[in-house]
């Protein structure tokens, strides 16, 4: 397993880790290493990515503690008090980001591989319908078809601290410009959110982060 970080000018200086899927070397927490055996094999190996990966952008942000990151009943990595923070793995590679809590900023990272199959057949469930004309009328690339997919999850993921509860796709709306717009269907909110997405290769990584207010 290697395991690297950077930090992100974009968000303040929050920490991105990579961890490839492999033995990790040392680092999880007992409670983490049980929770990731009570699952199924084939599962085990990007969940402990994962919490490696967390457990290190955790640490390089500035968090001394020790204690285990589990998941909440909604499947929701809980921070340790004062921190951020969020997990995505795909195709070998975990990647999490945390920093500390600022201003109850908090972030969400997604992160996905185009791979050689054409998934364009989700457009309209991942769509609003303006999306969809757009994206229509932009030629329906399934990259471009990704980026949206993506940035939702990453959103979704830095929302739930704020709307504990399953956000569907139509609750949000993604602007080619990549501005972000919740039609939360339970009213709640207002809240600032921003997102930034990049390519290296293959793979697309998108983090975003949402803010009360
Ligand atoms: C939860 C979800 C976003 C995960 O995305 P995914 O592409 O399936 O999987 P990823 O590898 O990217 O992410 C998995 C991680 O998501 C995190 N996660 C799971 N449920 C979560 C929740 N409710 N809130 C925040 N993070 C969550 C976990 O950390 C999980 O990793 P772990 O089990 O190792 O801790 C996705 O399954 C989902 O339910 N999406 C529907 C909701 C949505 O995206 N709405 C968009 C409109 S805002």
């Amino acid at each position: 397993m290697t395991v690297v970080f950077e930090r992100l000018d974009e968000f303040g200086g929050a920490v991105l880790v990579r961890a490839t899927f492999g033995q990790p070397e040392s680092g999880l927490h007992p409670a983490e290493l049980a929770w990731a055996e009570s699952k199924p094999p084939r599962r085990r190996t990007e969940l402990v990515a994962g919490r490696i990966a967390i457990r290190r952008a955790l640490t390089e942000a500035g968090w001394t503690g020790d204690g285990p990151v589990l998941p909440n009943p909604q499947g929701r990595p809980s921070m340790p008090d004062g921190f951020t923070g969020s997990i995505t793995h795909k195709d070998g590679v975990a990647l999490a980001i945390a920093s500390p809590l600022m201003g109850g900023r908090t972030l969400g990272v997604d992160s996905e591989v185009l791979g050689d199959r054409d998934r364009s057949a989700i457009a309209p469930k991942v769509l609003r319908p303006d999306e969809l004309a757009r994206w229509q009328a932009d030629g329906s690339s399934w990259p471009s078809l990704l980026e949206i997919f993506s940035m939702k999850e990453a959103v979704y993921k830095a929302l739930t601290p704020h709307v504990p509860r399953y956000i569907g796709f139509d609750e949000c709306e993604i602007a080619p410009d990549g501005g972000i717009t919740m039609f939360l269907a339970g009213g709640e909110g207002s809240f600032q959110l921003r997102g930034v997405s990049r390519w290296e290769g293959e793979r697309l990584i998108c983090v975003a982060e949402a803010s009360v207010g």
